[in-house]
């Protein structure tokens, strides 16, 4: 049995970390993956079927990446009310302007109105990101999209406080990891971001920034994985990503170009 310590999410008005502790012990059930099945595993792009790893032919062939599409969604879905919609956001913070246009609804309101409007979204192809499987369990997520996918970022304090000059002409973002409780510290979301590199290579490629943890304050907040939810810095440098700067106290802007 491991105990540990989980968090409330919660964001400032730019979505980066308020911490906010809630010190409930839980059994976290170990699940086996063998991580050197994952090593050398072909990353490819099936249109259509839009899968875009092979089984991997030794061991067992545990991950498999597909696309959010309305095909999907069902997967998504199960995956995100596991978790009590991840906070209620389904993933639809960075994707709004600002906070205004939930304003006056109940939290159960917002619950419901961040999943249907995610919904809305994906069937009219204006929300990405990869699932990641465990055989034909969804059990993580890594969003991306281009920069008009996400607007929350550039109304950011700490990203509009970077001053950056033009943007690059195709500006993709990758705003937000999620893997299920019961897989976490297994290399998930590492895979999930070689998968979202992967469509977004397919996709045409373009410039791509992510606003992992520093290592100093992954380090920190090392029990409180909630917090992680831009990736860590170790995960985008593994991928070749670069730092432009420090974006506040705990996260970087970190970009890489991704040829077609
Ligand atoms: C953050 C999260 C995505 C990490 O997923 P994961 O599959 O456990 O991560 P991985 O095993 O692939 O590890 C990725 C890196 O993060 C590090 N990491 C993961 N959990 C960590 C922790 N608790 N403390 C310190 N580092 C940690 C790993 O050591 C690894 O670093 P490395 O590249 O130096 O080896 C997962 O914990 C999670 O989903 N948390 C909830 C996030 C959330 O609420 N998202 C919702 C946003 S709407």
């Amino acid at each position: 049995m491991v105990v540990a310590a989980s968090i409330r999410n919660q964001r400032s008005d730019d979505g980066f970390a308020l911490l906010k502790r809630d010190n409930t012990a839980r059994t976290s059930i170990g699940v086996a993956i063998d991580e050197s099945a994952l090593a050398g595993r072909e990353v490819i792009s099936r249109q259509g079927a839009n899968w875009l790893f092979e089984p991997s032919l030794s061991g067992e062939p545990r991950y498999t990446a597909r696309e959010l599409s309305p095909t999907t969604w069902p997967d998504f879905e199960r995956l995100f009310s596991k978790h009590g919609g991840v906070g209620g956001c389904w993933c639809m913070y960075y994707q709004r302007p600002h906070g205004g246009t939930m304003k006056g609804l109940t939290p159960a309101g917002r619950r419901a109105k961040n999943k249907l409007d995610k919904k809305l979204l994906v069937d009219d192809g204006r929300s990405h990101g990869v699932l990641l499987y465990d055989r034909e369990n969804p059990i993580g997520w890594c969003a991306y999209g281009l920069k008009q996918e996400f607007p929350r970022i550039d109304s950011g304090r700490n990203y509009r406080r970077m001053n950056l000059e033009n943007d690059p002409e195709k500006l993709w973002r990758i705003t937000c990891f999620f893997v299920d409780r019961d897989y976490r510290k297994k290399g998930v979301a590492k895979v999930a971001l070689t998968g979202a590199l992967s469509s977004i290579k397919a996709k045409g490629g373009g410039v791509v920034e992510a606003y992992p943890v520093t290592r100093k304050s992954a380090k920190a907040w090392s029990k409180w994985s909630n917090w992680f939810w831009f990736g860590t810095e170790s995960m985008f440098e593994r991928e070749k990503f670069k730092v432009v700067g420090l974006m506040g106290p705990h996260h970087l802007l970190m970009r890489r170009t991704v040829k077609p």
